[in-house]
């Protein structure tokens, strides 16, 4: 068990911003990445499609031999991390809305949250904004349009500039000193954030956190993989090889094989 890989999968690429952060801190570790591009995004669509999608994906890593799961998709963690938990033998992390260092941080009393719909409609939302808005002003953004510009590679242009200056404008006007990105496509626009915000903005991406999770969680289950060994990392997916190459090559993951998955991935 100890030299399976790790298998980490988002509806699309958003999560290559989590591998990064768990390649830094887990380096012997080999890592199974699946993006559901083919079906991208998974924001609006309804739970018990999400789910249905979200199960494929599961299915086709555990035949790998992934010995745990890293849900590196805050929609999918919104909308199923119960049930899968409940299903599976494996561990799963998922991915928390950052309100916690958020609300730490601030001194405006004032964040600003950047996610899809689903994100904010789930329950685990709910209960972390009940814990940590206490007296601090949040203001949530759902991000349509976003996630499709980081599969298309088009998140640097002009286009992903108009975009984030809407749905940011209304946030640096009241006065907001934080912004969370609850999405794992968002990483790929910090350039532009930083610079619509003047850099006055902190912003919070939970990427290391779940990776730091992910380490305690492999030495808890005593599965970490050998010192000696050395990682591989392996890309799957639905969408088209081109694209993400050149996003996983933006991202400076350079170990990689890719494999572009057609036809039916079968159910665990
Ligand atoms: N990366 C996914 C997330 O973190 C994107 C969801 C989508 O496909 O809309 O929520």
């Amino acid at each position: 068990m100890q030299n399976n890989p790790i298998g980490i999968f988002d509806s699309g690429v958003g999560g290559l911003t989590v591998v990064k952060e768990v390649q830094k801190i887990l380096p012997n570790e080999s890592i199974y990445y699946f993006a559901d591009s083919g079906n991208c995004p998974y924001g609006s669509k309804t739970e018990s499609e999400t789910l249905r999608l979200t199960q494929k994906n599961i299915g086709f890593l555990l035949n790998q031999g992934c010995k745990l799961i890293v849900v590196a998709c805050n929609t999918v963690t919104a909308v199923a991390i119960d049930i899968l938990r409940a299903k599976y033998k494996v561990p799963f992390i998922g991915m928390e809305p950052a309100l916690k260092p958020a609300s730490i941080h601030t001194k405006a009393k004032r964040i600003g949250v950047l996610a899809t719909e689903n994100t904010f409609n789930g329950r685990l939302f709910k209960e972390t904004f009940q814990k940590y808005a206490n007296g601090i002003e949040v203001h949530i953004q759902p991000g349509n349009g976003l996630v499709e510009l980081v599969e298309k590679g088009n998140h640097k242009g002009e286009h992903a500039r108009k975009l984030l200056e809407k749905y940011l404008n209304p946030m640096l006007a009241i006065g907001i000193d934080t912004l969370v990105l609850g999405c794992t496509h968002y990483p790929f626009f910090s350039e532009l954030i930083t610079s619509i915000t003047h850099n006055e903005v902190k912003i919070i991406d939970p990427a290391r956190a779940v990776a730091r999770q992910t380490k305690k969680i492999i030495n808890e289950f005593d599965i970490a993989a050998p010192k000696e060994t050395c990682c591989e990392f392996t890309f799957f997916t639905t969408g088209e090889k081109r694209t993400a190459k050149n996003l996983l090559q933006q991202i400076m993951i350079k170990t990689f094989k890719i494999k572009q998955m057609t036809g039916e991935i079968s159910p665990f």
